[in-house]
This record gives structure tokens, C-alpha cells and sequence, in this order.
């Protein structure tokens, strides 16, 4: 059996389509991780079917718990806590990892932490694997307060963060989430979801001052970000007019459209983060969320803050989309104030943190 000192968290993830289950000792150190990817089944319905993603579930779960444990070379008894996302997310599959959480919490009397899935992509920067990056400091060095952005498929939020999970909204989309543009763009240019990553890779080969898309609210002063104007204005561009036309562009085309958007999406999250790091005097920044993979954001965020002294957290890509150890790592903090919940833990489909704000 390995010895882990400090506190093992097993982090259970299932918000959305993927289940997810993690080992994290420390709020920072992964001993294990597995996950169960539905990402192809739904490919072929263009998005998430939630009664299908739910089932999957309740099938990926105990095999994932016991993969991770046997990985760990740890057994049940082991663990400090267990941590699960209990919200916002889609309400049926939130109950599957809560109800397993509850299960393990009341047959190993372990504390049960419920933790906010937001939160939890902010916490992400706290592991170990954490991009070291050329301004990325080591998990441990992370001081608060910062600023920090959850740029994800259903959140575009920019926070105050006191410490971890103790955040205030400052301000983010009054529509769609970055990624929910990414994937609604991707499906107007005829690519497969999740479209981010699509979109992102040939974007690479694609030239973005070839489609100049608008950039919503740029350089207004307000911390809002709108992606839904600019989703139409590419559908416009793919399609003509009326948007329903068969696609008008070659492949060179959607390449350069892919780079376009991308760039357009770019300036405004990096736009904005830096807008609210100034006003609040903070010298530290954070992206987490699946949008936080982008690696166009990835590159010029990190010249952006390079060139003004500021110390950005990028946690790595695979923390960055939705895991389980970043909910270990959340988990964790939370046991640590003593933030337990109990077996009435009821998921909530909204969040307590980021919900859709007008600002
Ligand atoms: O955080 P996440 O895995 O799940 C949610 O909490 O929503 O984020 C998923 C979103 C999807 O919309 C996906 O298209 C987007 O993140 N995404 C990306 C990239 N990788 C994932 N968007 C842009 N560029 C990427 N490389
Ligand atoms: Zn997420």
C-alpha cells in the first residue's frame, strides 16, 4: 500500500457528460485519475443528450473508483473524504455522483464535501501539473487574492478570488459562454462537437485577418463579454444572409473562418481579465474551464501578462476541461475550514457562483 500523509480526497465529477474520478492528496498532488469520456456518442447528436449522459454514469462510476484505488495502490479506508461537483450542472447527472458520493460517505463515515464545479476550475491551479509555463509559478507559491476567468461550456465569468472557492462575481457574458459559441460556431461550419477543440486546431493552419469578426464590447470599459452576436455574424459569413444556406467556404475558407473566431473570442476574454486584474490592483491572474485549453488564449495571455509583470496560472490542459481532481483539489481546501456537508446534500442545476448575471 502507498503511504500518502495529509488529506487523500476522492473527487467524483459527473456536471456534465463526462465521469470523472480522482485521487489528490494535498489539494495538489494526483495520485490517480480515470475517466469515462461520452464525448463520441454525442458527437453524433451534436450535444449532450442529459438522460443519456446520466445512465452513462451510473454505469462508468464504481469501475473508475476502482481503477483509481488499485493505480494509487490505496484502498477504501485510505480516504480522508469524499468530494463531489454538486452544482451547477445538468440535474440527472449530478444525482449520479452525488448519490455515489453519499453511498461511499455513509459506509466509510468519511465526510461528504460538496463543491461548486466553478469553484473547482479555479481551484485546478492548485495541482501539481500545472503548466510551468514561462510566468506559471510553482502550485504551492499561488498567492491570493487574484483575479481569475471560468471560461467554459456554460460559463464565461470573471471573479474576485480571496482564496480558494471564496470568489465574488465581477462580471461575464450576457449570453453565451465562450465555449458554447465555440461549439455553436463549429456546428455552422459543418465541424464536429465539442467544436473548441475543432476550431482551435485549424485555426492553427487558418488566417484570422482573412474573416474579421466583431469583438462585442471591446474596449467599453464594462467587464461583459457577448458571443452571441459574433457566433451569427460567422454563421452569416459561412452561409450568406439568411444563415441556412449550404456552406459557402472551401476548406481554406474554414480554416481562415476557425482563426477568425477564434481571434475574436481571444480578445475579448484577454481583453476583459486584464480590464478587471487593473481594477482590482491585482498582480496575479487565472483561467480555468475547457476555453482555458485554447491554445491561441494560452499563448497570448501569457505574452499579455509576460509584458506587464503579472504572474498568470494556467492549470494544464487536462485540468483545465472537466475532471475530477480539480474537485479533489476544491475538496480539499473546503475540508481543511471544516466546509462539510451532509447526506441531504441535494445537487442544484444552477449555481451558487456563477450564475447568468446582467451586468
Ligand atoms: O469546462 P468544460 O470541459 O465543461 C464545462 O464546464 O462546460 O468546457 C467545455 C467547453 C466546450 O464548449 C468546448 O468546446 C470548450 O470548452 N473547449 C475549447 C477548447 N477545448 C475545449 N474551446 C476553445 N478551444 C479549445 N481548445
Ligand atoms: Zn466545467
Amino acid at each position: 500500500m502507498t503511504e500518502v500523509r495529509g488529506g487523500v480526497i476522492l473527487g467524483l465529477e459527473t456536471s456534465c457528460d463526462d465521469a470523472a474520478v480522482a485521487l489528490v492528496a494535498d489539494g495538489q498532488r494526483v495520485l490517480a485519475e480515470a475517466i469515462a469520456s461520452q464525448a463520441d456518442d454525442f458527437a453524433a447528436w451534436g450535444g449532450v443528450v442529459p438522460e443519456i449522459a446520466a445512465r452513462g454514469h451510473v454505469t462508468a462510476l464504481p469501475g473508475l473508483i476502482e481503477r483509481v484505488l488499485t493505480e494509487a495502490r490505496l484502498d477504501l479506508g485510505a480516504l480522508t473524504a469524499v468530494a463531489v461537483s454538486a452544482w451547477p450542472g445538468l440535474v440527472g447527472s449530478l444525482v449520479t455522483g452525488v448519490t455515489c458520493a453519499k453511498v461511499l460517505a455513509a459506509r466509510l463515515k468519511i465526510p461528504i464535501i460538496a463543491v461548486d464545479h466553478i469553484q473547482a476550475h479555479l481551484a485546478a491551479i492548485h495541482l501539481a501539473a500545472t503548466d510551468a509555463g514561462p510566468v506559471s509559478t510553482a502550485p504551492q507559491a499561488i498567492t491570493y487574492p487574484l483575479v481569475g476567468l471560468v471560461a467554459s461550456g456554460g460559463h464565461s465569468h470573471l471573479y474576485r478570488c480571496r482564496a480558494p472557492g471564496r470568489i465574488e462575481l465581477l462580471g461575464g457574458t450576457i449570453d453565451d459562454a465562450a465555449g458554447e459559441a465555440f461549439d455553436k460556431a463549429a456546428n455552422a461550419l459543418g465541424l464536429d462537437y465539442p467544436g473548441g477543440p475543432a476550431i482551435d486546431r485549424l485555426a492553427e493552419d487558418g488566417d484570422a485577418t482573412a474573416c474579421v469578426l466583431p469583438r462585442p464590447f471591446l474596449g467599453d470599459g464594462s467587464l461583459r463579454f457577448s458571443f452571441s452576436g459574433l457566433k451569427t455574424a460567422l454563421l452569416y459569413h459561412a452561409k450568406g444572409p439568411d444563415g441556412r444556406a449550404p456552406l459557402k467556404l472551401d476548406e481554406r475558407g474554414v480554416r481562415n473562418a476557425c482563426a477568425g473566431f477564434r481571434a475574436a473570442v481571444v480578445d475579448c476574454l484577454i481583453d476583459k481579465l486584464l480590464l478587471a486584474a487593473r481594477r482590482e490592483q491585482s498582480r496575479t491572474v487565472a483561467v480555468g474551464g475547457g476555453v482555458a485549453c485554447n491554445r491561441d488564449l494560452r499563448r497570448r495571455l501569457g505574452a499579455e501578462c509576460r509584458r506587464r509583470g503579472l504572474t498568470l496560472h494556467l492549470p494544464a490542459p487536462r485540468f483545465c476541461a472537466d475532471n475530477a481532481a480539480m474537485v479533489a483539489a476544491m475538496g480539499f481546501f473546503q475540508w481543511q475550514r471544516g466546509e462539510i456537508a451532509d447526506l441531504g446534500l441535494t445537487p442544484l442545476p444552477t449555481g451558487r457562483a456563477g450564475p447568468r448575471a446582467k451586468h
